[in-house]
């Protein structure tokens, strides 16, 4: 059975939608971690650059992809060249497996939500707190990850299961003006906090010292994760997209909202953690351990915390919800296409499937870290399975594809479709047949090695 091809209702809502994709985690506890980690000024304004010219070229690329051939990424790259269908099945793979790790993810935001709208933010603080949630070590239902996980998933679908127009769409139309009022709250009130200067100081100037091929490297893997680029969310929603849309415009709006989320998320963050730590920055952890176990400190530290960290964590509840939209979506959209079924059935055969795997990732810190994947928990393998090693190598064939086999021709022309002027268009070509691929191979190498523990960057 197949349905007509869904679409969003306007330019708004699929700017809303993509930059719901795009705004997550990623701009909330990774970005304000490089940045401190890379020299503050100077990793901002080369993570800018990439993003307005790396990164518009390779969303719109994909985009573009989506519109032109108005399939998932399954089979468009199949109609533009039977030889590279291979990238149908590589690039699909990504957001199936990121789905069940992301709403583990977002089951611990969803739980830590829950405790400020309680008003046990205190509880929080405790340094074991976080670790004894993931390891399952408390055996009371509302202490058990899996729960939060299977509410986040359930969530996620039953927005999925309301389709295009009014499930994604209009929930993302609520949430995103929603997420950036509450961003641009937090960010002020974080500056009026005492000491909070020297925070800003620290990441606003540049630190030239700081800079290396290693600023570059990680912006651009950064700037890639962050704007939910070789995953196939680029080609489903711009498959959704109408023929007037101007492309060129929305993806500019897509990259001020993600841009401008990151460079918020480092001022809501870095000045009161600067103020909290007695005025540096060392400490300031990457991953789960900033968001989950250094930020409820830091509130606790802020007068009217309880309330800082409940519109912080609604707000970080926004942006993964959006995101695991925009990756359930794009799996229904794969699976629909490949096996010609309902959005009904394949929603529900992704959300097993998902739910599986979801559990066995929730799980993998506890009861099953007896299970490991060539030495990594369950979840942190997905992770690095799909954020360094298949999207580096999608992006990187896709690139090659697109530029030297296809043609960009086809993308400028689907680009320009109803008179709209590609301005861009040499800087797009220049980056995706030369730059792009190099930057590319560069990430994919680096990741490479570092998960091989040849070297760490
Ligand atoms: N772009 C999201 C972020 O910045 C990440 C993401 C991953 C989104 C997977 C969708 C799917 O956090």
């Amino acid at each position: 059975m197949k349905e007509k091809k869904a679409s969003f209702s306007g330019k708004i809502g699929f700017i809303m939608a993509a930059a719901g994709s795009a705004v997550g985690v990623g701009n909330l506890w990774r970005f304000p971690y490089l940045a401190a980690k890379y020299g503050g000024g100077i990793f901002i304004l080369v993570y800018i650059l990439l993003a307005v010219t790396f990164g518009f070229s390779l969303m719109i690329m994909e985009i573009a992809i989506g519109r032109k051939t108005k399939s998932s990424c399954m089979s468009a790259y199949k109609k533009l060249n039977q030889k590279f269908a291979f990238l149908g099945p590589l690039s699909a793979l990504v957001p199936i497996l990121i789905l069940p790790f992301y709403c583990v993810i977002g089951g611990w935001v969803l739980k830590y939500l829950f405790e400020y709208i309680l008003g046990h933010g205190v509880a929080l603080t405790n340094d074991a707190y976080f670790t004894n949630l993931i390891t399952v070590q408390n055996g009371s239902l509302l202490e058990n990850p899996v729960l939060w996980f299977s509410i986040f998933i359930i969530i996620t679908a039953i927005i999925v299961m309301f389709g295009v127009q009014k499930g994604v769409e209009s929930v993302s139309k609520v949430m995103m003006p929603v997420l950036i009022v509450i961003s641009v709250v937090i960010a002020i009130y974080s500056l009026t906090i005492p000491g909070a200067i020297d925070g800003v100081k620290y990441y606003l100037i540049p630190d030239f010292s700081k800079f290396s091929i290693s600023t570059i490297l990680g912006a651009c893997g950064q700037m890639f994760f962050s704007m939910s680029l070789a995953m196939g969310i680029m080609i489903t929603y711009g498959s959704y997209v109408n023929d007037e849309d101007d492309l060129e415009k929305s993806v500019s709006q897509i990259e001020l909202i993600d841009t401008g989320v990151a460079l918020l998320a480092g001022l809501m963050i870095i000045p009161p953690f600067v103020a909290f730590n007695g005025g540096n920055v060392a400490g300031i952890e990457a991953g789960p351990g900033l968001m989950f176990e250094v930020l409820p400190k830091v509130f606790d530290f802020m007068p009217f915390g309880g309330i800082v960290g409940l519109l912080f964590f609604t707000l970080v509840f926004f942006a993964t919800i959006t995101s695991s939209i925009s990756l359930l979506e794009t799996c229904q959209d794969i699976i629909a296409d490949q096996f010609k079924i309902s959005r009904k059935l394949a929603i529900a055969i992704i959300f097993i499937f998902s739910c599986a795997l979801g559990t066995l990732c929730c799980l993998g810190y506890g009861p099953l870290d007896f299970i490991k994947f060539f030495g990594f928990a369950a979840l942190d393998f997905f992770d690095v399975l799909t954020n360094s090693i298949l999207m580096p190598i999608v992006a990187l064939i896709s690139c090659i594809f697109v530029g030297h086999v296809l043609g960009l021709d086809a993308i400028s022309e689907e680009v320009e479709k109803n008179g709209h002027k590609f301005g861009r268009k040499k800087l797009v070509y220049i980056m995706i047949k030369y730059i792009a691929p190099i930057l590319l191979a560069g990430i994919l190498i680096v990741e490479l090695l570092k998960n091989l523990g040849i070297f760490v960057l």
